[in-house]
């Protein structure tokens, strides 16, 4: 059953609405939009009936906020009002509602506005998650391509993302870093972490696959792969609609060899200027990269990759973030095990 939030200041008009829909949804009747914004952390509904004269915060600028949060913009939104001026309507709709209904309603036309606009909006989730699926398929094969040239990193990309999931999984499960987190859409984030090392298209396969220590100028070169990677996400989103996707990645590519204390590149950002998204993906990325085979460097053991992560909290590596993955090492190693199989 659907779930429908009924949000109205007016005791009378939550009866009439609940009343019209219950039996055919499962609906929560709330009489502020502040009361909608703390039950959205419990149960996400699949519509929202908002009234927009409410005091304290009214629907306009309910619908603001929720447009504003990545996890909750998708969420379709009916206006209910019992003002009829089609300047509102057309402000409701700018602002990102479905649809207006006037109060008082006929509960058939109630009914089948809310039907219409459910079932529109599973047709366009089932749409968008295929579409999601072959643009993730189509990522896999460019970031192997960029991955595969550089033939010793083996499937680091893959590898790169599950460890990213482990640490995310650990920072939603303890509240760690929770303002940031809760903002995020996980599931569109973590297959935008194949990006991260894009910009490595453009370095010279002699400097890629070098099989030995970089000179300080070839070093000087493959450090421009985290610049190089955001301006070709920049260009991207130039051509695309992006819906958040390409502003995750562009944030993995950018800062993923930022250090705590700013002696990292390419920006030498320092403690929590550095975006949180870039310090995950440090740890998740050296891991890996201690953990694998390099041209110039046999793999180490999972103990030893441990060991060097905690020695360089606070140097390399946000020291919170660090407590984190200790906590969750066990998993990192179940993962590195698994694919050197
Ligand atoms: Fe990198």
């Amino acid at each position: 059953m659907k779930t429908i939030y009924i949000v109205d200041d007016n005791l009378t008009n939550l009866g009439a609405a609940k009343e019209a829909l219950g039996g055919l949804y499962r609906t929560f009747a709330m009489q502020s939009a502040e009361k909608m914004f703390s039950m959205l952390k419990k149960i996400r509904p699949d519509l929202i009936l908002l009234d927009i004269n409410m005091p304290d915060m009214d629907g306009f600028e309910a619908i603001k906020m929720l447009k504003s949060e990545p996890i909750y913009s998708d969420i379709p939104i009916i206006f209910i009002t019992s003002i009829s001026d089609p300047q509102i309507e057309v402000k409701g709709f700018d602002l990102g509602a479905v649809d207006f209904i006037l109060k008082p309603f006929a509960i058939p036309t109630l009914r089948r506005r809310i039907q219409l606009q459910i079932s529109t909006d599973v047709l366009i989730k089932e749409a968008k998650g295929e579409l999601r699926h072959i643009q993730n398929a189509m990522l896999g094969v460019i970031a192997d391509l960029v991955e595969n040239r550089d033939s010793t990193t083996g499937a680091h990309i893959e590898r790169t993302q599950i460890y990213l999931g482990i640490l995310l999984d650990r920072l939603k499960e303890t509240g760690v870093y929770a303002t940031e987190v809760s903002k995020w859409d996980i599931e569109l984030m973590l297959p935008s972490a194949q990006l991260h090392d894009i910009g490595k298209i453009s370095i010279p396969d002699a400097i890629l696959n070098k099989p030995g220590k970089l000179s300080d100028e070839e070093f000087a070169v493959m450090k421009t792969h985290a610049l190089k990677g955001e301006a070709i996400i920049d260009e991207i989103m130039e051509y695309t609609n992006d819906d958040g996707f390409l502003e995750y990645a562009k944030f993995f590519a950018g800062f993923h060899h930022e250090k705590w204390d700013g002696g990292g590149y390419p920006y030498g950002l320092s403690g929590n200027d550095i975006p949180l998204q870039g310090r995950i993906m440090a740890i998740a990325d050296v891991y890996d990269a201690l953990t694998s085979t390099r041209p110039y460097k046999e793999a180490l053991p999972h103990e030893k990759a441990v060991e060097i992560i905690v020695s360089e909290s606070g140097t390399h590596f946000d020291p919170v973030l660090v407590k984190e993955f200790l906590a969750a090492a066990d998993e990192f190693e179940k993962v590195s095990r698994k694919s050197k199989r």
